[in-house]
């Protein structure tokens, strides 16, 4: 009688253990699930830290060596889905794209371009037109300068 009590009572802590456990599987306590957000923060290496309105400036003239720099740049990485001109090809043409967004968010869009896909309305209404989400293309903050300074070339700034 005893025995059987211990058994079934053993049973039932065994029951609640597994009930507890279930659907937690492979998360560690106190885990929180996976941000996209707080991804890319955590791997500058791949994803540059998200750039606060202000912390970059538009100055003239331009840097010639970073216009050069970020041409090559854009043959290599980005011509394969921009053009130069209003045009859109995968995705948007760059045409005036450094009149109409400012140096923070194109900055933001070449580093961690997934952030701005999941968090930015203006992001996600390019991702409805083209239907395509841009890649990440692994460029770094400073890259990102130099291509900008060539898409400022492109929208005639001198
Ligand atoms: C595989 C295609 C692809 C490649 C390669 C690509 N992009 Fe994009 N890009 C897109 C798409 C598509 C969008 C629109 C947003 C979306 O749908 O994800 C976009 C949007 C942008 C925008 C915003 C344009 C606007 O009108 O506001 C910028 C800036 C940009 N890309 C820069 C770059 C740079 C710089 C490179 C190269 C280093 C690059 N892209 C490479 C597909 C691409």
């Amino acid at each position: 009688m005893k025995l059987s009590k211990l058994i079934s009572s053993g049973a039932i802590i065994a029951g609640i253990g597994l009930l507890a456990s279930c659907g937690s599987e492979g998360v560690k306590k106190d885990e929180k699930p996976v941000d996209i957000q707080e991804l890319s923060k955590d791997k500058p290496e791949t994803h540059g830290t998200e750039v606060k309105e202000g912390e970059i400036a538009f100055t003239n003239p331009l840097n010639a060596e970073w216009v050069t720099a970020g041409k090559g740049m854009y043959e290599l990485k980005c011509q394969s889905c921009h053009r130069l001109t209003e045009e859109k090809l995968v995705g948007p043409g760059w045409k005036g794209v450094t009149k109409k967004r400012t140096p923070t968010w194109i900055t933001n869009m070449i580093t961690n371009v997934e952030m701005m896909l999941e968090t930015d309305a203006e992001a996600q209404k390019l991702l409805e037109l083209c239907l395509v989400r841009m890649p990440n293309q692994n460029i770094t903050q400073e890259e990102s300068r130099k291509l900008i300074e060539f898409m400022r070339s492109n929208d005639g700034e001198k």
